[in-house]
């Protein structure tokens, strides 16, 4: 075997800027419940069945005596904080939080400060807070807080926990005759991250900052667009100016994952935590256009979120004599936070979002032309919606496009070309979105063998960042995520220490290099996309009829199906390479769904399917299923009608697939061979620290070899991760892999097999 040998050539190529970054989006209960730092579930009793069917107004609180406690709104707080609870107590009262998962983490010696507001109906009242665990075992000293006021005031008090319990409580008690009224019940640890008052969980804010993140994207996605129009609805999108000022006067707002979101943790708070942790900030606002709804604002009344649009900007760069600049400087910040991106809109489909983009973009361009403007093109990696997204950004002369994909590994595999062809000159790729499908150690690896290929093509893609980013184990809505976490405790996955890598030693330039005598790739899969073929249903009820399929010059008819549910029926099976298949399919169920063909079928874990009718019956889609997990690799928006015929086709040419309905074409696309490299590398130099990295990924079983024909690292050190293909993190094994930071010398560099290494200079060998 040859020496496989590194060059460097130590020309400097694309700037990497802000490459690698980080997503956070309330999903999971990753804010209320997560990085914020309440302790306090339901603190202002504003929890409804609007954002789930099992909340009411007392969710997450038990009360004592419900004759003599009662949630009202004839008297609120404010306009924006409509319930709070009336104590009228015939006897002695109590209210206990259950706090979020098993209930408060209170840590022996840590300070807790308490607040709520309360409204004294009849003279001076005593209410006595207590910190207890589940079984009413004292956890801090109780206090007493006396209220007098007629007007709603806010009392506050500080407890320290003289023990540590995970089971925590928060207790009021009112003696009996107590008349008040009582409101945004909340508990803080006083240790927040950087000390901040409503604020971050330490040791989250810490666990974001050590991955050493370029920008921060917030606060969602679908979170973001999922929503009413009207800003003063509960169940509006999500619209900055609700989650700036006071808390207690931030609207609750139905959080689109099924629950609820104070808004306690709102924009001023993450511009505070994108400088806390040292990335740019880049928000996504919503452009006027819900796609899971098909809601948008009229084109003439697009002013408002224009005007949001416009005012977030000087909100964040404004000067204290500008309006928004103003409320920034009285909010505490009096620097500008020197915002530099902002996203119109986040995985938008169909024509309304791109015929509204062109205004925000002009007005937002004509003010602030130095603003990096993110236009999008929907959650699929290719196809119809994509494509108009792309075609949007070049006309509108977007600075990035946004590009969002959750697939399986082989996906990122056969993918990691995919930036070679695009236009260095054009817009560039932002990948807002992706993951691959599983928190194991293969997915990392596989995740960092295309991260070589996101830098290798700097110069077109801009941004990149994993999707989801925490996850409160007891709340799952979404996985795989980077970061999973309880009350108490927190867990990197495996994938964090990818993404922690690749931020640390990202640099700030591509270094030019050369890899000679590189073992060849290993292809693992380049057959032809033949096998079974099967009808399914997919959640409603179906009929597919005259189901042909025509291969090597004859036509073959199988039986017609009637099916329900996921019920799926191999009709019959093909070797060909070439083939057609034919079918007419009719919903006849309500559901909002469609229905399958599947082709090419080697068993229900490994199949290619045709999704007629996805998401909700709103898309067409060629979806294949490797070893159980799934990538949807084409899209179009499509909807199938009850008790409408449909005159189905697919066309399979070797690696090709294209779809019809009725004569119109659908799906078109290439499925590129599966490919594994021997390794996957990258070099790059930062300027800043004077360092250069060398970042290798081996994904196979093997070890691989590079002899280093450069001085640059015979006195350096090597980062390296490596791990069982299968390891994963949890809560409680939160070690899983391995993560070896040693020094290195020498010109032999050994990547053991499945491991993620990083080899970084410490002699000075450039003077920039
Ligand atoms: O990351 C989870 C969700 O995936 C985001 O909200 C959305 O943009 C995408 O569909």
């Amino acid at each position: 075997m040859k020496d496989t040998k590194l060059t460097v050539t130590n020309e400097l190529t694309a700037p990497l800027n802000d490459l690698f970054g980080i997503f956070f989006e309330d999903i999971n209960h990753a804010a209320d419940g997560g990085l914020y730092a309440e302790m306090v579930q339901n603190r202002s009793f504003e929890f409804a069945p609007i954002d789930n069917s099992d909340y009411q107004a007392t969710t997450a609180w038990e009360l004592s005596d419900p004759q003599s406690l009662r949630v009202a709104d004839k008297d609120p707080l404010n306009t924006k904080n409509l319930h709070y609870l009336t104590v009228d107590a015939k006897q002695t009262a109590t209210i206990t939080n259950a706090g979020f998962n098993s209930g408060m983490f209170y840590q022996q010696g840590e300070q807790y400060n308490f607040s709520f507001f309360v409204k004294a109906l009849n003279g001076t009242q005593e209410v006595t807070v207590q910190l207890t665990d589940d079984s009413g075992k004292k956890i801090a000293a109780p206090q007493s807080i006396t209220v007098e006021s007629h007007q709603w005031l806010k009392y506050s008090a500080q407890f320290t926990a003289e023990q540590t319990t995970t089971t925590g409580r928060l207790v009021l008690t009112f003696p009996e005759g107590t008349r008040i009224l009582v409101d945004m019940i909340s508990l803080f640890p006083k240790n927040t991250f950087n000390h901040r008052p409503n604020y971050v969980r330490a040791d989250l804010g810490e666990t974001l900052k050590d991955l050493h993140p370029k920008f921060l994207r917030f606060p969602g996605g679908c979170l973001v667009h999922d929503g009413q129009l009207d800003p003063d609805n509960r169940g509006a999108m999500y619209r900055w100016k609700n989650s700036i000022g006071p808390v207690e006067q931030r609207p609750a707002r139905r959080n689109n994952w099924g629950y609820n979101q104070t808004l306690g943790l709102g924009y001023f708070e993450y511009f505070e935590l994108s400088e806390d942790i040292g990335a740019e900030p880049l928000p996504v606002l919503p452009g006027a256009h819900d796609p899971h709804h098909d809601r948008e604002a009229p084109i003439a009344q697009l002013g408002d979120w224009i005007d949001d649009a416009l005012d977030l900007i000087e909100f964040a760069n404004g000067s204290e004599n500008s309006k928004w600049g103003k409320v920034r400087v009285a909010l505490g910040h009096p620097k500008p936070f020197n915002l530099k991106y902002l996203a119109i809109g986040n995985e938008e489909v169909g024509q309304a979002f791109f015929d509204r983009y062109p205004y925000f973009h002009k007005a937002i361009k004509a003010k602030y032309p130095n603003i990096k403007l993110i236009n999008t093109s929907g959650p699929f990696a290719a196809g119809a919606e994509f494509e108009r997204g792309w075609k949007s950004a070049r006309e509108n002369h977007s600075d990035l496009v946004d590009e969002h994909y959750y697939t399986a590994p082989t996906w990122f595999l056969a993918n990691q070309h995919r930036y070679d062809s695009y236009d260095p000159k054009g817009p560039k790729a932002f990948i807002g979105e992706y993951a691959s499908k599983k928190n194991q150690w293969y997915n990392a690896v596989v995740e960092a063998s295309y991260m070589t290929g996101l830098e290798r093509n700097a110069d077109k893609v801009g941004l990149a960042c994993y999707a989801p980013l925490f996850c409160n184990v007891d709340y799952k809505d979404w996985t795989p995520d980077l970061i999973f976490f309880n009350q108490s405790e927190v867990s990197p996955s495996v994938n964090y220490y990818v993404q922690q890598l690749f931020m640390k030693y990202q640099g700030t330039n591509n270094v030019d290099y050369h890899l000679a005598n590189v073992p060849e790739a290993k292809v693992i899969d380049d057959g032809p996309l033949n096998d079974g073929l099967s009808p399914q249903a997919d959640g409603t009820d179906v009929k597919f009829e005259n189901i042909r399929l025509t291969a090597n010059g004859q036509t073959k008819q199988f039986k017609g199906q009637s099916l329900s549910e996921k019920q799926t029926i191999r009709v019959g099976s093909t070797d060909a390479d070439d083939y057609e298949v034919a079918f007419d399919v009719t919903k006849v169920g309500d559901e909002p769904k469609g229905a399958h063909f599947c082709f090419g079928e080697q068993d229900l874990d490994n199949t290619f399917t045709w999704v007629l009718g996805g998401w909700g019956n709103t898309d067409s889609m060629i979806r294949t299923m490797t070893n159980g997990m799934d990538t949807d690799w084409t899209q179009t928006s499509w909807t199938m009608n009850k008790n409408q015929t449909y005159h189905c086709q697919i066309k399979v040419s070797g690696r090709h697939i294209t779809t019809w309905i009725d004569g119109e074409k659908m799906n078109e696309i290439e499925i590129p061979p599966f490919v594994v490299q021997p390794m996957y590398t990258n070099l790059t130099y930062d300027k800043k620290a004077s360092q250069y990295y060398f970042k290798a990924v081996n994904v196979t079983d093997k070890q691989q070899e590079i002899t280093l024909d450069t001085d640059l690292f015979a006195d350096g050190s090597l980062y390296q991760l490596t791990g069982l293909p299968d390891a994963e993190n949890h809560l409680g094994m939160t070690n899983q892999i391995e993560r070896r930071n040693v020094p290195f010398s020498g010109h032999q560099f050994i990547l053991p097999p499945y491991s993620v290494s990083a080899l970084m200079s410490t002699k000075q060998f450039r003077t920039q």
